[in-house]
């Protein structure tokens, strides 16, 4: 197995992951550590009457497991790698998971034991001109034009790396006009620095924007900042930090969603 690495860590070779897109983030930073800090029952409550199903969106998937962890979590279904689709599953949650690296969607694609309810795409989620045609044509297969829940898990400081302030600007504020509830694990400042530095110890070029951020710092402030203050959300839940030291945080729009009254 690869050897760990502090802050953002995966496979063997960091540096040819320029976007998180390690091949065994899981083993390093596994779903249970995230999972456990969810509150069983927590769609229930989220959506106490809500009409099934309901549909999530989960950007930066990686191979999946994480995807997988948290549909389980939520269905309640029993934690077992053996244990099939139960009937009817996808009639309570569809959940859209994408990743930018086709190679992990293929493994997760491969590995999925839920193909009937969670979706594995490869996309960029920052290139509009592919991204608008393929969520649209997945939320009109339910006759949506949102996700009731988006999941954000260790990604904006990928995006945040290679496409600026205005890149985590622009894609928070899409995440949040897609989805009602958003659940975002934020990477805080010392993974930025640890990425930038594993770059350099590789010979490799920086990060094109890592020396220009100018919004730097505590990470978890900063994107509660921009999701409340300029994307119409409000924090709903702070879920507490994994032993990695990553906060889970529930927004909640606070504009209207075409489907928030079903
Ligand atoms: C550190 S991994 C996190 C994986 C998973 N969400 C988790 O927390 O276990 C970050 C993932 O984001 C993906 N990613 C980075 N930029 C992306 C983009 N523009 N569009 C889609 N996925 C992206 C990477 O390929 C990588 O698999």
């Amino acid at each position: 197995m690869a050897a760990p690495m502090s802050g953002e860590s995966g496979g063997s070779e960091p540096g040819a992951a320029p976007y998180g897109n390690f091949p065994n983030y899981s083993r390093f930073h596994p779903p249970e550590g995230r999972i456990s800090l969810l509150p069983r029952g927590l769609l229930r409550s989220l959506f106490p009457a809500a009409a099934r199903p309901l549909l999530g969106l989960d950007v930066g998937c990686n191979s999946g497991e994480l995807s997988v962890a948290l549909y389980r979590h939520l269905l309640g279904l029993q934690d077992s790698n053996s244990s099939p689709e139960p009937p009817g599953a996808s009639k309570e949650l569809n959940l859209l998971c994408c990743d930018i690296d086709p190679e992990l969607i293929r493994r997760a694609q491969q590995s999925s034991p839920f193909p009937s309810s969670i979706s594995f795409a490869s996309l960029d989620i920052m290139d509009s001109s592919t991204r608008e045609p393929f969520l649209n044509s997945y939320l009109q297969r339910f006759g949506r034009s949102s996700f009731d829940i988006g999941f954000c898990m260790s990604v904006t400081m990928w995006i945040h790396l290679n496409h600026g302030d205005r890149g985590l600007l622009d894609f928070l504020a899409l995440l949040a006009s897609l989805c009602t509830f958003l659940l975002v694990e934020p990477q805080p400042w010392k993974c930025y620095r640890a990425a930038a530095r594993r770059l350099r110890r590789l010979g490799r070029r920086d990060f094109e924007h890592f020396r220009s951020l100018r919004i730097n710092g505590d990470m978890a402030e900063s994107v509660t900042r921009i999701l409340t203050q300029e994307c119409a959300m409000e924090l709903v839940r702070s879920f507490g930090s994994t032993s990695w030291d990553r906060s889970l945080l529930l927004f909640k729009s606070t504009g209207a969603h075409p489907e928030d009254s079903r």
